[in-house]
């Protein structure tokens, strides 16, 4: 096994896209970053040089990083930021994963521009047999992405403090904008995908945006999706990719089309309900047929380009089965079967009171009066705060979580019985759908190590029409079932794939309905599981999974590298 080993130089740059320059953190000068090409077993190194005027990490996504949580780059959560001047060295090795997954800060919303490929290609283990399906021709990364031209950092603060959303001017492919949010009159010829008549693909698509799904079509041509977070499926095929902020999808494409031009086009397809004043977002790029020989002349099709036809925006049909027909490909370690603890976990909205007073019965700081209360996002009606002053694997690792601050234990079940999903509920303004009274707290779940754990996600009225993909780190979560409306035990249990689910890092919960995943702690260390969007994250859709050592097992977290970041002075959620 090699090691392989990059500099990442994170700065601030001026980018120009659609006329406009826009002052943008990004790495080696670049949106997406550097692509990180491993074969599976290699080591990775990675050297941060924080040339960039914020503190930040960068998060491995997917990477299980067994007994090795000190590199798993979560802000205050397994590490001080490496401050502004600063640098620190990631070292992990990629063992047992093939395919494709990413990297990103994983600080406020820097992610939006410091993000970049991991692509894991296995051992060979035939010549000529590198993957279990045919040699692609070409691999191409497929990064979607949002163009933001504000501050990313204000605009996680803004949202952490309530004053509702922000939105980016439209989604990117690859970090450019579509061809249609040039500048007038400028050519776009980096939007252009060549392909040679009859050759196969390996698209590796990534959802790198912090607000929404996407749904990826390429006009006149079919995928075969053959693996997803680097997990091989059984190939699917299908002529539309459904995926959500921090799912990964290996897909297959034939140019068996008659040559000429098509649309690839990305479309944001989860969004407010139509009522709501927001840009449409979508960006194309075009696949063209090569030309075979100069004799030819013009590029087959001439000027046309076709485009395919997308699904309504607010569909959230296509993304649930396109999401419900992934299946293992191979058999994994067998799903488990005796669960020893069993979760449920709503996802909501709720309100804190500004200024920090702790709402109660007789003083419940209710309502969705912005002058009044904060605008939070919750799982069992506690939002996630960020400890402030030591990082909570720190905490563990010296055995003394208070040090981190008001750690609090996620509660099961959310404190009162949600109507969940009751569509009269849908208008804020009714009274019954009043915002829950929420607190806030650093919450933490501690299990013991080897615990297999089930978890039902349930989404809520007051959410509307946004799913959550729902990411745990260090683990391979199975996700066993996924429906609409309220979870009922006696029903659904019996619609369980024991089988062959999907194995992910992320599971994507649908809007107004839920989904149950199961895993075993088997890494010990302090492990974030957070929605994917943004949005959902900074406003508080986060708890931390503690693991406890194996000793017996021979699993024991190792010290901390000697040259971790130390905090250095006090992190404020918003500092950062
Ligand atoms: Cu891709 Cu915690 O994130």
């Amino acid at each position: 096994a090699a090691v392989v080993e990059h500099t990442f130089v994170v700065s601030q740059v001026r980018m120009n896209q659609a006329c406009k320059d826009t002052l943008v953190t990004v790495v080696n000068g670049q949106v997406p970053g550097p692509a990180i090409e491993v074969t599976e077993g290699d080591s990775v190194v990675v050297h941060v040089v924080n040339q960039s005027p914020h503190g930040l990490t960068i998060h491995w996504h997917g990477v299980k990083q067994r007994l090795n949580c000190w590199a798993d780059g979560v802000g205050m959560v397994t590490q001080c930021p490496i401050q502004p001047g600063r640098n620190f060295t990631y070292r992990f090795n990629v063992v047992g994963q093939e395919g494709t997954l990413w990297w990103h800060a994983h600080v406020a919303f820097l992610r939006a521009t410091v993000h970049g490929a991991l692509i894991i290609r296995p051992r060979s283990r035939e010549v000529g047999k590198l993957y279990p399906f045919p040699k692609p021709h070409k691999e191409i990364p497929i990064f979607i992405g949002e163009w933001w031209e504000m501050d990313l950092i204000e605009v996680d603060r803004k949202m952490t403090h309530g004053f509702l959303f922000q939105f980016p001017i439209n989604s990117t492919i690859n970090g450019k904008l579509g061809d249609l949010y040039n500048c007038p009159g400028t050519l776009v010829d980096n939007s252009v995908m060549e392909v040679e008549e009859g050759k196969t693909y390996l698209l590796r698509i990534v959802n790198a945006a912090l607000l929404s799904e996407y749904y990826l079509k390429i006009a006149s041509h079919r995928f075969t999706v053959v693996a997803a977070d680097a997990n091989y499926v059984k190939p699917y095929t299908t002529d539309i990719i459904a995926i959500a902020p921090g799912e990964s999808v290996d897909a297959l494409v034939v140019a068996d089309a008659p040559p000429g031009k098509y649309y690839m086009v990305a479309l944001a397809n989860q969004q407010p309900p139509p009522d709501t004043q927001i840009p449409l977002l979508g960006s194309r790029r075009v696949v063209q047929y090569r030309v075979k020989s100069s004799k030819e002349g013009d590029p087959p099709g001439g000027s046309l380009v076709m485009a395919p036809k997308m699904p309504d925006q607010h569909d959230t049909i296509t993304t649930f089965y396109f999401h419900g027909n992934i299946t293992s490909a191979f058999p994994h370690p067998p799903v488990p079967v005796d669960v020893d603890e069993h979760m449920f976990i709503s996802l909501g909205l709720g309100s804190v009171c500004r200024g920090g007073r702790v709402s109660s019965p007789s003083s419940p700081c209710r309502g969705f009066e912005l002058n009044e209360s904060i605008l939070v996002a919750t799982m069992n009606n506690i939002s996630f705060e960020l400890p402030t002053i030591v990082p909570l694997l720190e905490a563990h690792y010296h055995n003394n979580m208070s040090n981190a601050g008001m750690v609090h234990k996620l509660p099961d079940r959310p404190p009162i019985m949600y109507n969940f999903t009751d569509q009269a509920m849908i208008q804020y303004g009714s009274e019954e759908a009043a915002l829950e009274s929420t607190s806030k707290a650093t919450t933490v779940r501690r299990f013991r190590f080897n615990t297999t754990v089930e978890i039902v996600f349930q989404s809520t009225t007051l959410l509307q029409s946004d799913s959550n993909p729902m990411h745990l780190h260090g683990h391979d979560i199975f996700v066993l079932a996924q429906g609409f409306g309220n979870y009922n035990a006696q029903r659904d249990t019996g619609k369980y794939n024991l089988v062959d689910p999907p194995v992910r890092n992320t599971v994507l919960v649908p809007a107004m309905g839920w989904a149950v995943i199961r895993f075993v702690t088997n890494n010990p260390g302090v492990w974030f599981l957070h929605c994917h969007y943004g949005f959902h994250m900074s406003m508080g859709m986060a708890v931390v999974f503690e693991v406890d050592d194996g000793p017996t097992l021979g699993a024991t977290l190792p010290p901390p590298p000697t040259d971790l970041p130390r905090c250095e002075h006090h992190m404020s959620s918003v500092a950062y």
